[in-house]
């Protein structure tokens, strides 16, 4: 296990995640994850909730406010990390550097403009992640396999309201408490960590924490007001992901039932 304490400047990060989120991280839960073979499992889960993360931020974008042309530009941009997990080509994943694409767009409510700003930095952070997590499989020998999808995403956007805009009010929050519940899993898992790993997981926090941020200031921008009772309708449904049995270990699933 290791002991490094997380600094003042992390646990300020963690207060407003941790107020947001009904309930932490199972005991449990830890003790399973920290085991050598159940940490292949969630790397594996990790690299694919990274590319998820940027697949649903574009999907956003695709659905609410770009074109044909845009919508194109955002699924080429992801198309050589879709190749490295499902297809398993020989991707330079550096190479590809931080190309971002050049997103023309109209816009007809104000909150859109803010939206593509948010999600194209959010999907090129995610997908750097993406990057990061391949870099130590590869260097670790972790194999790429295929595994299924946690209940967790699913669970939640089963809740989401069916009319617009409230369905879009409800998946930004949605977003926002995914980033959340990592930000609060890297940092419980940290502990039980070796040092590369406890490292890595320290760092994303940051980031995470500001994704979390902004698909809740998207959601009330969207909402065009307080979303109060529907944060406390969501998070409820998360926490309840969180806390019931689980057959499988993923990275946001629910409590081990072995
Ligand atoms: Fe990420
Ligand atoms: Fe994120």
């Amino acid at each position: 296990m290791n002991t490094d304490h997380p600094s003042e400047q992390i646990n300020n990060l963690l207060v407003p995640i941790r107020n947001f989120l009904h309930v932490a991280t199972p005991q449990a839960w830890l003790n399973l994850a920290a085991t050598p073979e159940a940490l292949n499992i969630l790397l594996i889960d990790h690299l694919h909730c990274e590319l998820k993360a940027a697949q649903s931020a574009a999907l956003l974008l695709r659905r609410y406010i770009l074109d044909e042309q845009g919508a194109a530009e955002v699924l080429n941009w992801l198309l050589p990390y879709e190749d490295a997990i499902y297809r398993k080509q020989a991707v330079n994943l550096r190479q590809l550097g931080n190309h971002i694409p050049r997103l023309k767009i109209t816009t007809e409510h104000e909150w859109q403009a803010r939206m593509v700003d948010r999600m194209v930095l959010l999907m090129k952070e995610e997908l750097h992640h993406f990057s990061q997590v391949f870099d130590i499989m590869t260097a670790r020998g972790i194999d790429i396999q295929a595994v299924s999808a946690s209940r967790y995403a699913a669970g939640l956007l089963r809740h989401a309201r069916k009319h617009e805009p409230a369905m879009l009010v409800d998946k930004l929050i949605i977003g926002a408490l995914i980033e959340a519940r990592s930000c609060e899993r890297f940092a419980a898992l940290a502990p039980y960590l070796d040092s590369e790993l406890a490292r890595f997981y320290i760092s994303l926090l940051r980031s995470e924490a500001r994704h979390f941020e902004d698909y809740l200031a998207l959601a009330e921008e969207v909402n065009g007001g307080p979303i109060t009772e529907h944060i406390e309708r969501l998070a409820k449904v998360e926490a309840e992901l969180i806390l019931s049995p689980d057959t499988e270990l993923r990275f946001h699933s629910g409590v081990p039932t072995s």
